[in-house]
């Protein structure tokens, strides 16, 4: 793999044997330092791409009724399309989600937030454990965690391809996708499913847990999820046990054409290419498989690109549509409950709505939170978002009896919702404290986080 000098191979060697005389167990720890694995040039120029993908995408000022559904969550304060895995740390630390910690102790977010982010991630599991890597407050190692996605958290350190946390290798072993048996385009999709799917925080150790005991699909999951008891927030108005779908993007893949005739991930995400010196690599820019047309789709289709791309539009635009008619219904229905609420129903009363409410939009969510659905498995988003429409329903006329009952027949009407801004003065965020927060935290406590970091570990990643 090595062309060229000599000598790196021989220091390379040299290392190994010395670290095996020394410290056997150093070299299962995660060289988390991605510019060590620069000698791997086509892969590690490829991977750097990721750093062009730049756009950041504000989903909430683009769909204000976002704001609405994650009312009491921090979803409803911040939140952006993903973009390139270059900004995975940039990112994290921006977001008002993870709020403006002032030490080690402060914020909303656990530690747990850290896990789809670094191979600082592995590394520190692989050198202190899960149980201390899950104690605490996201502030409580901010200073450990540092560089972007990378080498370590697809590969070991010799570039063989791995599960690099243990947390994700005890969910696929659960659905009989263990790593020794694994099949190459299991393997394949499975790097990337150690972060695309959906999870949750275990109550309370707060460790990060896949939710497929039942199984992987949306039904078995929330099947789970009401079994467990568990929500992730309780509703801003609706006062509804929410579920936050993640980002599915396995469970959906998984089960749509694609993913049935075994295609893989990196079959169209990180594609075989050649490059002008006719050398064969694996592209590591993962983004948009459009942008390598010839080595993703047109391997197995010969439709052109315009056609390919037109066909994936209309997906995009029936599920788009469906969208929005599904976030409607959960509007209303959560400010039906909250008027329900306010006109005095009792708990009793509205257990049978708030149910419904709680899987309306858990099957919205699923439906649309991987953002790639409708080219993954759009005929699973559209049956999502029709079942979230039929419980909507549900929710809306029992609320309507409820309302009655208690001598409410007008309509409930909905405030200003038409913009981000409106729709978060609606649901009462301060978000000139959150930012002010947010502003301060960058200012004060994030360089000081770099500086500690590289004290510790050298080097300078971001
Ligand atoms: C998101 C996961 C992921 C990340 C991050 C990642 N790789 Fe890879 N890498 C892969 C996959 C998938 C393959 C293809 C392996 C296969 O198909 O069996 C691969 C293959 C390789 C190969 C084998 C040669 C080839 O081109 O197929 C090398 C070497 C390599 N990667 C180096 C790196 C280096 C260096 C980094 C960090 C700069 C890195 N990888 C980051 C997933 C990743
Ligand atoms: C360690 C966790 C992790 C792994 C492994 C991982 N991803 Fe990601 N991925 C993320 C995060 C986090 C983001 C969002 C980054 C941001 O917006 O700052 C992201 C973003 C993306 C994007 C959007 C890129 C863009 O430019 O818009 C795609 C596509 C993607 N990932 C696909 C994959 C595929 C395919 C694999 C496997 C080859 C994979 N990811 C492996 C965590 C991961
Ligand atoms: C058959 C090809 C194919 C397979 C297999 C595939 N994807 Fe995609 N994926 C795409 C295409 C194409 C898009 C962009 C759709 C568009 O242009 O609107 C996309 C979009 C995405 C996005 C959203 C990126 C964004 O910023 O909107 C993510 C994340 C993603 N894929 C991850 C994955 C993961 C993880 C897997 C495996 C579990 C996977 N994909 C399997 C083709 C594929
Ligand atoms: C490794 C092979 C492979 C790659 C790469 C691949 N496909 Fe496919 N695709 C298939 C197979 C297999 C089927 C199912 C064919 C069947 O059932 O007759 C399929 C079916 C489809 C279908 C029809 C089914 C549906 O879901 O609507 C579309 C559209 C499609 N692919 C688009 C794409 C696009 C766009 C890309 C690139 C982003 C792509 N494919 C990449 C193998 C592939």
């Amino acid at each position: 793999m090595m062309r060229n000098p000599l000598i790196r191979p021989i220091a390379a060697m040299l290392t190994a044997l010395l670290t095996v005389a020394f410290n056997a167990s150093a070299a299962q720890i995660t060289e988390a330092d991605n510019d060590k694995f620069s000698r791997f040039k086509k892969q590690h120029q490829s991977w750097m791409k990721t750093s062009e993908s730049t756009e950041v995408f504000d989903v909430l000022a683009d769909d204000p009724n976002l704001v609405v559904l994650w009312a009491g969550y921090g979803f409803s304060k911040d939140y952006n399309k993903a973009r390139g895995h270059h900004y995975t740390i940039t990112d994290i630390r921006n977001t008002l989600r993870t709020g403006g910690p002032t030490g080690k102790e402060d914020g909303p977010m656990p530690m747990a937030c850290w896990s789809c982010k670094s191979p600082d991630v592995p590394r520190y599991i692989d050198t202190n454990g899960e149980e201390d890597y899950f104690t605490g407050k996201w502030a409580r190692n901010g200073d450990e965690i540092n560089n972007q996605i990378g080498c370590g958290n697809c590969h070991d350190n010799n570039t063989r391809l791995r599960i690099s946390v243990p947390f994700a290798q005890r969910a696929m072993d659960t659905i009989g996708w263990e790593w020794k048996t694994a099949t190459k385009s299991q393997k394949q999709t499975m790097v990337c499913s150690q972060c695309h799917v959906e999870y949750y925080f275990e109550k309370d150790t707060k460790f990060v847990k896949f939710p497929w005991d039942m199984g992987t699909q949306a039904d078995d999951i929330e099947k789970y999820y009401d079994s467990i008891g568990f929500k992730d927030w309780t509703h801003g108005l609706s006062k509804a046990p929410m579920l936050k779908a993640q980002h599915p993007g396995f469970e959906t893949t998984t089960a749509g054409t694609h993913g049935r005739n075994n295609v893989s991930c990196t079959d169209c995400h990180m594609p075989r290419v050649t490059n002008e010196k006719g050398r064969k690599y694996t592209d590591h820019n993962v983004g948009n498989p459009f942008d390598q047309f010839e080595f993703t789709c047109a391997r197995c289709h010969s439709q052109s690109k315009e056609d390919l791309e037109a066909v994936v539009a209309n997906y995009k635009s029936m599920v788009t549509d469906a969208k929005l008619k599904a976030e409607k219904q959960l509007v209303h229905a959560h400010f039906e409950a909250k008027a329900a609420w306010d006109a005095g129903a009792t708990e009793a009363e509205m257990n049978t709505s708030l149910t419904a409410i709680r899987h309306a939009q858990w099957r919205w969510d699923m439906a649309i939170a991987s953002h790639g659905i409708h080219m993954h498995n759009p005929a699973e988003a559209l049956r999502l978002l029709a079942t979230s429409l039929e419980r909507s329903a549900d929710a809306r006329a029992s609320l309507a009896r409820i309302l009655a009952k208690h001598g409410n027949t007008d309509v409930v009407a909905i405030p200003d919702i038409s913009t981000k801004a409106a729709a978060q003065a609606a649901i009462g965020l301060d978000m000139d404290k959150l930012e002010a927060d947010k502003a301060r935290f960058l200012q004060n406590v994030a360089p000081k986080w770099d500086e500690a970091y590289n004290n510790k570990y050298g080097g300078d990643d971001k």
